[in-house]
């Protein structure tokens, strides 16, 4: 494939008249989760955080609302979600709870009501929660206690969060004696997901809660698990064509279980699959060094394999199980410790009867049932785990978070991401030689930071901005020998390069045409920044540049704008966007219905990419000096 200027402008050209708003807060579904009076709708779309915010205080219609939340979400997405929140007139008290399910705690309770009284909330406020299930579990259950009951929201941003605890009304805190132990059936208002929130999530996490995702299709659907084991790592890549109808599917799997099991009868404890061994796991771990959904993913190899045998399920069952799960990176096998603790953990199981456990058999794919069985039957006399068993998150462990762990861990990544990661230095190599398309082409959906740098890099002219180029070039550099990649040399063979991206996968001409949208580049920037070692409160300064300082609007308002106007987005919503008239005069003018000299369109997005890395560049210098005194 031939490189050419012209197509690189074509396609800067196609990011200023705005071709990207396909999805742009647009894409958005609702599931009904029908339960008489209570019902609600679970709404999904991407980008769209301060229009969340908006929908809830209009339908809250609240004077005051607690928001709760934890540190890392309050500082990404706490202002926008606050903006469209008062934007409908109410008064928004935030409140930052510690990370980490310990906040699950009467003590911590106890605290938030301090706080709602403080605030002066009454009977007509209400609650919404930002965060995963810590936040939802303890934020909902301080609305189902608060005055007895106020209403609540929730806006989950974890995986596991948004197909599994957000949904279905189950609130409460943990005691030292167990988790979970306290609680209340109280259920939102609405659950609202923007897929874009997961972007900021370790790749660890994601897999985990892919763990829920893939045990309600194995329980439940057949179609939907067969449509995953095709598209696992794209799932857990973020390509929001897989994202959205996989979680709307799997949210309305949790809505139907709920609607018609709404307080854990029969049909409810089918979600407990793969959990019996998964909380005998995790009681052992003391809840350190494992995710639930990783101790879910062996709970339910071993469940499916005990289905087998117990001639539930035909052969076969548990290694195509096995085999979606593995490639999700997760742990497989359980920990290696005598069958006696398993089995000692598995006699204080809360929901025991007579000294037999609910425990949930697949039929098969997509279809599972209950028996009763005593411990003993569970995990007959023979079983051992497996000798080769990885106590820990297997594979995929967050590439994020290698750079910490050093240790051999490179090894220990899974293939799937080890060879998309290989893709990306090999990307980056090539458009060190000059050949920008192909290394857009080999990315494809750039949802790593270093494949977003790499993006961002070649659509920038190659003339300019040679030192913030320089900067994040470096950064690549250090990532690549972190995970023991070859330089990043440039590649000269054009063919080789050529062949390769047509081997490792085939071209897609809409991935071809998908223009860089710049907040994926804001965004890209901040977590190259991240990884780059040269600053110490990156939250600080990503907080400061993406939220204080909106996105630099000042650069980017001809973006926006026209993305706003192509749209055809309501005035009411245009006007929030906070910019003074003159810049936007200014900026609306290349959006001009002729659409201006492309050309020179084209060069406007190149100079506001350029001044954006400027901006960070100078960001990176102010902290270098502040550190230097
Ligand atoms: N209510 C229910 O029906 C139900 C069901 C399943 C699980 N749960 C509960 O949910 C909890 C686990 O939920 P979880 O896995 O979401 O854990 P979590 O809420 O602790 O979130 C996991 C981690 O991800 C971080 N995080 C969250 N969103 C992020 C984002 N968008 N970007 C970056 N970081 C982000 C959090 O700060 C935290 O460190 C447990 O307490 C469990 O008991 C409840
Ligand atoms: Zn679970």
């Amino acid at each position: 494939m031939a490189t050419s200027k012209r197509t690189t402008r074509k396609r800067a050209t196609r990011a200023a008249r705005g071709v990207s708003t396909k999805g742009r807060g647009r894409v958005r579904t609702s599931v009904p989760v029908d339960l008489d009076e209570r019902s609600y709708a679970v709404e999904l779309g991407r980008d769209w955080l301060t229009t969340i915010g908006r929908r809830i205080g209009r339908q809250l219609a609240a004077e005051r609302i607690a928001l709760i939340t934890v540190p890392t979400v309050a500082r990404r997405y706490g202002p926008m979600l606050t903006r469209g929140l008062e934007s409908t007139g109410a008064r928004v008290g935030r409140i930052v709870v510690p990370d980490g399910d310990s906040s699950k705690s009467l003590a911590q309770l106890g605290k938030l009501y301090d706080r709602f009284l403080l605030q002066g909330l009454d009977r007509q406020s209400a609650v919404v929660t930002l965060g995963g299930g810590v936040a939802g579990d303890l934020g909902g259950f301080a609305a189902a206690t608060f005055l007895r009951g106020i209403p609540f929201a929730q806006v989950p941003t974890t995986v596991l969060a948004m197909v599994d605890a957000s949904i279905g009304g189950k609130t409460g805190v943990n005691l030292s004696q167990g988790k979970n132990l306290v609680g209340a059936f109280h259920q939102p208002r609405g659950v609202y997901i923007d897929i874009d929130t997961l972007r900021s999530l370790p790749v660890r996490q994601r897999a985990a809660g892919a763990a829920e995702l893939i045990k309600a299709a194995a329980i439940w659907d057949a179609e939907l698990f067969e449509w995953l084991e095709g598209r696992i790592e794209a799932f857990l890549a973020l390509d929001s064509r897989v994202v959205l109808p996989a979680l709307e599917r799997a949210c309305a799997i949790k809505a139907q279980v709920v609607r018609r099991d709404e307080r854990e009868g029969g049909l409810r404890r089918l979600l407990n699959f793969g959990h019996t061994l998964a909380h005998a796991i995790e009681t052992h771990a003391r809840y350190r060094g494992i995710l639930h959904g990783e101790a879910v993913a062996i709970g339910m190899v071993f469940a499916a394999d005990r289905s087998e045998a117990l001639g539930f399920a035909p052969a076969g069952t548990r290694a195509r199980l096995e085999g979606i799960l593995e490639r999700a990176g997760l742990p497989t096998r359980a920990p290696d410790r005598p069958r006696r603790a398993y089995l000692s953990a598995m006699a204080v199981d809360k929901k025991k009867q007579d000294g037999k456990i609910h425990f949930v058999v697949l039929k098969g794919i997509g279809s599972a049932g209950t028996v009763m069985l005593t411990p003993q039957e569970i995990l007959p006399a023979r079983w051992r785990p497996s000798p080769s068993g990885r106590a820990r998150g297997g594979g995929d462990v967050a590439a994020l978070e290698m750079r910490r762990d050093r240790r051999g861990d490179v090894v220990e990544l899974g293939h799937s991401v080890r060879m998309r990661l290989e893709r990306i230095a090999a990307a980056e190599r090539d458009r060190r030689a000059g050949l920008a398309e192909v290394a857009i082409a080999a990315i494809g959906e750039p949802t790593e930071w270093p494949a977003r740098v790499v993006q961002a890099l070649a659509s920038l002219p190659e003339s300019e901005g040679g030192q913030a180029r320089s900067i994040l070039e470096s950064g690549l550099d250090q990532w690549a020998s972190d995970l023991g990649f070859p330089p990043l040399d440039a590649l000269c063979d054009v063919e080789q390069a050529a062949e390769r991206v047509a081997h490792e996968q085939p071209m897609r001409a809409e991935e071809l045409e998908r223009p860089i949208e710049i907040d994926e580049l804001e965004r890209a920037f901040a977590e190259a920044e991240a990884q780059t070692d040269e600053m110490h409160d990156v939250n600080a300064v990503a907080e400061r540049v993406l939220m204080d300082e909106p996105i630099g609007l000042a650069e980017l308002s001809g973006q926006v704008l026209g993305l706003l106007a192509e749209e055809g987005v309501a005035r009411q919503e245009r006007e929030e966007v906070p910019v003074d008239a003159a810049v936007v005069e200014d900026a609306a003018r290349p959006m001009a219905p002729d659409g201006g000299d492309a050309e020179e369109a084209g060069q406007r997005v190149s100079a506001s990419l350029l001044a954006t890395l400027e901006r960070w560049l100078e960001n990176l210098e102010r902290r270098r000096a502040g550190r230097a005194q």
